[in-house]
């Protein structure tokens, strides 16, 4: 489904942020994105979303490459990607639940079945009492369940989350984890950027680790018991 090789990337004249990226997400897949602060997570799921092109390297989306993609297509291939920004990028003047909606009234579905999928999706994540506050009313943690909830409700075929649990204490962490794995379970492919060494240690999915530019494989320990 993506498919990076020998990638780099530099800001304008900069230096390389990363350097030599390859790596595969097979359709279906579950990977976390780990690495320290500055190690260019964000950056390589910016690559994924077609957010920025690389300096050099070939990305492979979708069967499709990146480099010779035309304008209109980018547009189509994102529509297939839910994405969970680290700044959550909401809607200020929507309420949550309007701004979970969005994804499905773009896609034409029926303002009764929007508002039973989204209430319920937001009771899920823990935002009944929520659905119509606007973002700027919100805690951190609130905001960002917004987010993944409008990032989730589509069922996209992938799903990009930037840190996705950084805003909450890790009981609805584990309870967002969940959503993500019952999403992969229905075939969504899945990646994750988080600092949330607990969280990749419950989970036994691989780990593509960014350090000094660079990436590498490794696996999770394995749950325990199983
Ligand atoms: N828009 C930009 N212009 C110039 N440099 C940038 C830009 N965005 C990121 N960088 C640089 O790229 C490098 C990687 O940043 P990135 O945000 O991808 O890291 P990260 O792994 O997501 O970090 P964090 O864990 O803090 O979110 C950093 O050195 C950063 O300064
Ligand atoms: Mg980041």
């Amino acid at each position: 489904m993506v498919r990076f090789e020998n990638v780099g990337l530099r800001y304008g004249m900069g230096p390389e942020v990363l350097r030599d990226i390859s790596f595969g997400l097979a359709p279906g897949s579950f990977h976390f994105l780990t690495g320290p602060s500055g190690a260019g997570k964000s950056s390589l799921l910016r690559l994924i979303y077609l957010a920025l092109r690389p300096s050099r390297g070939l990305i492979n989306m979708f069967d499709r490459d990146v480099a010779t993609l035309p304008r209109a297509d980018t547009q189509d291939l994102r529509r297939r990607i839910g994405v969970v920004f680290q700044d959550f990028r909401l809607i200020e003047h929507l309420s949550a639940l309007d701004n979970v909606a969005l994804p499905l009234r773009v896609a034409g579905m029926s303002p009764q079945r929007i508002k039973s999928n989204v209430s319920e999706l937001l009771s899920w994540v823990g935002l009944t009492d929520h659905l119509d506050s606007r973002p700027a009313t919100l805690s951190g943690g609130q905001q960002q369940r917004v987010a993944i909830a409008r990032a989730v409700i589509s069922r996209p075929q992938l799903l990009l989350a930037d840190e996705p649990t950084g805003n909450v204490d890790n009981e609805i962490a584990m309870r967002l984890i969940y959503l993500f794995d019952e999403l992969n379970k229905m075939g969504t492919t899945v990646i994750i950027a988080t600092h949330n060494e607990e969280l990749v240690s419950r989970f036994n999915h691989p780990v593509i680790h960014l350090e000094d530019g660079e990436a590498s494989m490794v696996r999770s320990p394995e749950k325990e018991g199983v």
